[in-house]
């Protein structure tokens, strides 16, 4: 392996500046060239390349978002955007690649290496957690550096009005971000899809919570939960069946995304981006780079796709216990 093109694809994450760094890094390490895909898979077809050296990627490793650009490209889902992006590989020289993204990423990178035997590797990069293979997705931490500091703020103006706050985080279809960055932040309640509370059990909890004396409460619920419609619809829901109650919503939304990443995914990026390469110059394909139990380890890319990241349900005890 002569050439190694590296790419950011999907909903971008804090720390994914630091694991192209770490890419680029590796392979100049290596002696190896190193080129730069823009705009994910998108680019991949369009040949949006540019060969990065160790000096280009100077100063990003503090930076959120990803200088490369990513993209949800819809012409890689087609054989012939596929077949397009091939050509545009072998012209450019590129004998593999490493893909950092999420669920959608990998998908695309085990596609391409069973229709062109391509030699492909991923890293783990996106605020939600929901990948197998890894304890810790790159820009999570980050993210729930982000609620717990914004929740802070809403707690001071939900406790100067005594108001009780619905507070909504990003996660997708995963619990990850609510429930960690709700114990965090010493929320009332948090609802999450794994785990089904019932619009009844909320009412009930609710109002034990005024009964005992707290005069202002937060609820985080995440994105994907299904207990309301939406969360506005559920704060209507509850402000109706408990008037003793005003409440406020609060969608915290794509600032879940931005921001410098902590010191933790910006090792954690560092460590993956390494390993990354170092598989590749090894001769494996197909395999994502995680971290279990504070090791770097593998997983193959099916399995990260396909396997279920469980979430850890003592928190929710402790959250029980927390809220008396
Ligand atoms: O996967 C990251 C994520 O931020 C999810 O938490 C969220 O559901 C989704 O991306 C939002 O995607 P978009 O930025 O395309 O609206």
């Amino acid at each position: 392996i002569k050439k190694i093109g590296v790419l950011t694809s999907g909903g971008d994450a804090p720390g994914m500046n630091a694991a192209i760094r770490a890419v680029v890094r590796a392979c100049a390490y290596y002696k190896i060239e190193c080129v730069g895909v823009y705009r994910g898979y998108q680019g991949l077809i369009e040949g949006d390349f540019k060969l990065l050296s160790a000096r280009h990627v100077s100063n990003i490793i503090n930076r959120g978002g990803t200088i490369l650009k990513s993209a949800r490209s819809k012409d890689f889902r087609a054989k012939e955007g596929r077949e397009k992006a091939y050509q545009e590989i072998q012209k450019e020289g590129i004998d593999a690649l490493v893909l950092i993204g999420g669920d959608g990423t990998f998908t695309g990178g085990m596609v391409f290496n069973d229709e062109f035997n391509f030699p492909c590797i991923g890293i783990p990069g996106t605020i939600d957690n929901d990948i197998f293979g890894t304890n810790y997705t790159i820009g999570y931490d980050t993210a729930l550096n982000t609620v717990v500091e914004v929740i802070d703020k809403i707690r001071d103006t939900a406790s100067s009005h005594n108001r009780l706050f619905f507070v909504e985080v990003m996660g997708r279809d995963a619990g990850f971000i609510a429930l960690n960055a709700g114990v965090g932040a010493g929320a009332e309640e948090i609802l999450i899809p794994e785990e089904d509370l019932g619009l009844e059990r909320l009412l009930e909890s609710l109002k034990r919570t005024k009964r005992s004396g707290k005069s202002s409460s937060i609820v985080v619920v995440s994105e994907g939960d299904k207990i309301g419609k939406n969360v506005f619809e559920l704060a209507d829901y509850v402000e109706e069946n408990l008037p003793q109650y005003e409440v406020r919503v609060s969608v915290l939304g794509h600032m879940q995304r931005g921001g410098s990443p902590s010191c933790f995914d910006r090792v954690l990026a560092s460590r993956l981006g390494v390993k990354a390469v170092e598989l590749l110059l090894d001769g494996k394909t197909n395999l994502m780079v995680g971290l279990l139990n504070n090791k770097v380890e593998t997983t193959n890319l099916e399995n990260a796709v396909k396997g279920h990241h469980h979430i850890n349900k003592e928190l929710l005890r402790v959250s029980d216990i927390m809220s008396i």
